[in-house]
């Protein structure tokens, strides 16, 4: 479990008919591409060898999953960031189908989502290495599921969902990993991340995606695990100040991207802002803790991993964090609905469903 974070995962989401032999006749309802780490994986790190690659398959994650208790990967006590934004995006289809979906898909037997999203990935190859899927790699993982969907339903067809939508978002690994010693330092990482980030971007446009929702660095320096290294449990600033720079720079590139790539659109989740509430005034997002993990052991529940053997805070709906890194199933749901529905301060230029409504 390195480096995985809340509030950046890369997911993207594509209206794209795919699925089982049935499916292939007749799109039923758009399908959701998810790149990025762990908080949008849903299992991918699995099926990846190698002792030290994160997987969250193992009690207690997954223990508030619908259906019973499963440890399918997300880490979670439930559903991910990812899961509540995929649902919220299907509600409205792109007016590619009369289908209402208002449940949530079990997300391994889902045929509507392309999962590409591992735990551990970052911005940078170097992330974490060989211990994940980095972003290079997912979007070459995207380019040849493109391949086949094109060789399934033909070109045309595919390029037409594509254009529809994508959601992306990625980099707090690359902030816990990466430790610039300098100011120049610091300078010289923000160019590479956002270089490289912006390279992923354009590869995903060049393959036909046309709307991206990327949800961006969050504070990294408030994660449980972070905190129990601080004798007084506070944020490490210098972490999320860091954070805060290359927010900064990939809404800067965003935006000078836009312009040179006709067609492309985009939501940018200012993570900050989105989870604001729950580290100022936790009570009034209905949690009584936002600097402990529910599933842990010792002091703020850092000071083990979430296993089997640890005891659960009695009400997961009340903790911001699930484990020492990762977000509970309702401070995903929380962060999902500000960013889908919410006030402009929380998204840039627009909010998620205002991109979801966007048609080509
Ligand atoms: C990122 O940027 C560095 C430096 O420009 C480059 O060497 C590397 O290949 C890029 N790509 C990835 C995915 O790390
Ligand atoms: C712990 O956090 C406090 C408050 O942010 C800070 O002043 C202090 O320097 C931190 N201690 C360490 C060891 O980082
Ligand atoms: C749980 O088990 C692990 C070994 O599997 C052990 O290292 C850890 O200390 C145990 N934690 C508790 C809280 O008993």
């Amino acid at each position: 479990m390195k480096g995985l974070v809340l509030l950046l995962g890369l997911a993207a989401v594509a209206a794209l008919a795919v699925g089982g032999g049935d499916a292939l006749q007749q799109p039923v309802v758009p399908a959701v591409f998810v790149l990025g780490d762990s908080t949008l994986d849903v299992g991918n790190n699995n099926h990846l060898p190698g002792e030290g690659v994160p997987r969250a398959n193992t009690p207690f994650y997954g223990v508030d999953f619908p259906g019973g208790p499963k440890a399918t990967g997300q880490f979670s006590n439930g559903y991910n960031i990812a899961d509540f934004i995929a649902s919220r995006v299907r509600e409205k289809p792109f007016g590619l189908s009369g289908a209402q979906i208002t449940e949530l898909p079990h997300p391994q037997r889902s045929h509507q989502r392309r999962e590409l999203a591992s735990a551990g990935a970052g911005i940078l190859d170097s992330t974490n290495a060989g211990d994940n899927i980095p972003l290079s790699k997912q979007v070459r993982y995207f380019a040849s599921t493109k391949a086949e969907m094109e060789a399934a339903w033909g070109t045309h067809r595919v390029s037409a969902h594509l254009a529809n939508s994508f959601l992306l978002g990625i980099g707090s690994n690359d902030m816990f990993q990466t430790k610039p010693k300098s100011t120049a330092e610091v300078a010289a990482l923000y160019a590479t991340l956002v270089s490289n980030y912006s390279t992923a971007i354009t590869d995903l446009y060049g393959l036909g995606a046309r709307k991206f929702g990327i949800i961006n660095v969050g504070p990294v320096g408030c994660v449980p695990r972070v905190r129990v290294l601080n004798a007084t449990g506070a944020c490490n600033d210098a972490l999320n100040l860091y954070a805060v720079g290359l927010a900064a720079a990939v809404k800067s590139a965003l935006a000078g991207l836009a312009p040179k790539l006709p067609g492309f659109a985009y939501s940018l989740a200012d993570s900050f802002a989105a989870s604001q509430a729950s580290f100022t005034d936790p009570q009034s997002v209905g949690f009584v803790s936002s600097d402990s993990a529910c599933c842990g052991s010792g002091r703020l529940g850092a000071e083990s991993l979430c296993m089997k053997n640890v005891t659960l805070c009695p009400n997961r709906d009340t903790y911001a964090f699930w484990d020492s890194v990762h977000p509970t199933q309702r401070a995903a749901e929380l962060v999902a609905q500000g960013v889908f529905d919410g006030p402009t301060q929380l998204t840039t230029p627009i909010n998620f469903k205002q991109l979801a409504h966007k048609r080509y």
